[in-house]
């Protein structure tokens, strides 16, 4: 069969198709473990006290509990120390707050975490106030939050840091782009949206916080250089609502019943097919944003260890 010139231009152009690069955070985070453990090394060699990060988990939600089991895996990875805390659903505040106390005087611990969300008779910003600011390396105490916002050194949330660590190591431009972000959680799209504004590397880009009250959320999306979703709502980006090369970073990571063993898969926020078609970057879901976060937690452990944000 003769191929006809309009065929041979239609495959070629097929063919030419430019998929997006991936942003690879299980390498990144990886590297960087590597790194973290490298200085670890180093302490323990010279004698010195090994860094520790302790976890409080409250109640029974199945996710939280993956998490802080992670966060104690990666402890041991790059050769912390580390303590899990562990109460009922129908713990008291007042119990809750002793134990923060008790690790905001332990000499031998050096940041630790209240996994979130807590149960409802809680109050978190109560919780959260009473954490130490130099042993918050969650970074949501409203002080470093402040400080984040001012751009003085202090703890980034782990997953804007994750996120900003990518940007970094990919060398991806943010200097006067658009960036949107979707969702406006403390923990990702609210951080986010005021570290993107920064006048620093990665930042310095023109920010629009959109959020569930956003109407027609591809007007703003549809005209973004970067895009970070933060929303948890599977495949909800299509292709069609971003640009041709803009950098697409997912944050979610919906748990999505199936029938495989386990129960579950997770889902990002991203209908990656459609916008690997149309994106110069993105992150993959699982591969990509969370690896990141796990990573930037034995970072910021680290620098409190090392009194690098707060100097004395
Ligand atoms: N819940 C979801 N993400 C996080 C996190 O980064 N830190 C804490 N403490 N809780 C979370």
């Amino acid at each position: 069969k003769k191929i006809s010139k309009f065929e041979i231009n239609l495959k070629s152009k097929i063919k030419r198709k430019k998929m997006a690069q991936i942003l690879d955070g299980l390498k990144i985070s990886n590297e960087i473990k590597q790194e973290i453990k490298a200085e670890v090394d180093k302490i323990k060699a010279s004698g010195k006290r090994i860094p520790h990060l302790s976890a409080i988990l409250v109640g029974n939600n199945g996710a939280s509990k993956a998490y802080v089991n992670s966060k104690v895996k990666d402890c041991a990875e790059v050769g912390f120390e580390s303590s899990l805390y562990k109460f009922p659903s129908t713990a008291s505040e007042a119990e809750l707050l002793e134990k923060i106390e008790e690790l905001n005087n332990d000499p031998n611990v050096d940041g630790f975490i209240v996994q979130l969300p807590l149960p409802k008779q809680m109050d978190q910003e109560k919780i959260i106030m009473a954490i130490n600011p130099r042993k918050d390396v969650d970074g949501f105490h409203p002080e470093n939050f402040g400080r984040m916002a001012l751009e003085m050194d202090t703890f980034l949330p782990a997953t804007p840091f994750g996120i900003l660590t990518l940007l970094e190591r990919y060398n991806i431009e943010t200097k006067g782009k658009h960036c949107v972000i979707i969702g406006r959680s403390r923990i990702v799209g609210r951080p986010m949206s005021i570290l993107m504004g920064r006048k620093d590397f990665p930042g310095n880009s023109t920010v629009t916080l959109t959020h569930s009250y956003t109407p027609h959320i591809e007007e703003f999306t549809k005209n973004a250089d970067i895009v970070i979703t933060a929303l948890g709502d599977p495949h909800f980006l299509k292709g069609e609502m971003i640009k041709d090369g803009a950098v697409v970073i997912d944050v979610g990571i919906t748990r999505v019943e199936d029938n495989t063993e386990k129960g579950y898969h997770l889902a990002g926020d991203v209908d990656f097919d459609s916008c690997a078609e149309k994106a110069s970057w993105i992150t993959p879901v699982p591969g990509g944003v969370g690896p990141m976060t796990r990573a930037m937690l034995m970072k910021n452990t680290l620098l409190a260890y090392k009194h690098t944000i707060y100097k004395d």
